[in-house]
């Protein structure tokens, strides 16, 4: 998507880390932005911030698990702005530090809603509409590291970090014939918020628990910052980029991924050979 000036950009979990640097990314290229989060204080606070650079934002409550307010986010969208030639279905949460099988089941429904289901409501509610505006138009959903190779400790993000890859590069396919693209946004760490992610957890998944994790916190601590990584994506979205790996040496984690696969393969040659059909 060659076009930004003028266009609207809808980022999901736009009021903190990530979401928030690509807000303000967009901004800076004349985009008016539009953030989608539970955090109604702190989107409006990045709003403010947006507003103070000479840019437009406009800030909106939306809890991504429920479908009805991501339809009625798009609806708003459409209405009052015309609407969105970008959406980034960016907003994510995770637990830490237990072993699939000890993860209760609140933890692994809260983190597949908003990580998985989030990003199908946003596909759901904005690709029907996006279908019908003229020029380009691109999607970026957040994946993660997590979703090109092993999530130690984190297995339902892993899920949904994996499930995000295969949705983004399916819509990359389905979405050429009708003038839209995708990008799968896979960032190593970056210094966020997503340590507490928990801080806005839903009640009816059992709300705050107040739980974090000291050795991810600082490898978070030590990441990129997020505005760095806004500028990336948006330099991504122009260059239509179907993956966006924020750290080159992500590579080597693809590398032994894609080994390991290659050896599956000779290996079920070997099989074939040795146990031929009668
Ligand atoms: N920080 C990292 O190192 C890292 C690495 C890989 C992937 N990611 C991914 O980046 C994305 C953004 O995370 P971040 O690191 O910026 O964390 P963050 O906690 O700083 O931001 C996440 C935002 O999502 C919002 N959110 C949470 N639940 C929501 C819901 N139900 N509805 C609407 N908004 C909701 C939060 O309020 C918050 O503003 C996530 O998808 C995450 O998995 C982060």
């Amino acid at each position: 998507m060659k076009e930004l000036a003028g266009r609207v950009a809808v980022v999901t979990g736009g009021a903190s880390g990530i979401g928030r640097g690509m807000a303000l990314a967009f901004a800076e290229a004349d985009m008016q932005v539009v953030i989608a989060d539970i955090d109604e204080e702190s989107a409006r606070s990045v709003a403010r911030e947006i507003e103070a650079m000479g840019g437009r934002c406009l800030p909106l409550r939306v809890d991504l698990v429920k479908a009805q307010e991501v339809e009625g986010l798009a609806e708003k969208v459409w209405s009052d702005l015309g609407g969105a030639h970008l959406l980034c279905n960016n907003a994510g949460v995770t637990t830490f530090g237990m072993m699939c099988e000890g993860i209760p089941d609140l933890d692994w429904d809260w983190v597949l809603a908003v990580n998985l289901h989030g990003v199908v409501n946003g596909l759901r509610a904005f690709l029907p509409r996006m279908r019908e505006l003229p020029g380009e138009k691109h999607v970026v959903n957040t994946s993660s590291t997590t979703g090109v190779g092993p999530g130690v400790f984190v297995g339902p993000y892993a899920a949904t970090k994996h499930a995000v890859l295969g949705l983004s590069e399916t819509l990359r396919e389905e979405g050429a014939a009708h003038g839209i693209s995708c990008s799968a946004l896979c960032p190593n760490n970056v210094d966020t918020g997503i340590v507490a992610a928990d801080r806005n957890r839903q009640a009816e998944f059992g709300g705050p628990t107040g739980a974090g994790n000291e050795m991810v916190a600082a490898f978070i601590a030590s990441g990129l910052a997020p505005e760095r990584v806004g500028r990336m994506v948006r330099q991504a979205v122009i260059d239509d980029l179907p993956f966006i790996f924020t750290h080159a040496d992500t590579r080597e984690l693809v590398d032994a991924r894609y080994q390991r696969m290659v050896e599956s393969f000779a290996w079920a040659d070997r099989w074939h050979e040795a146990n031929p059909e009668p």
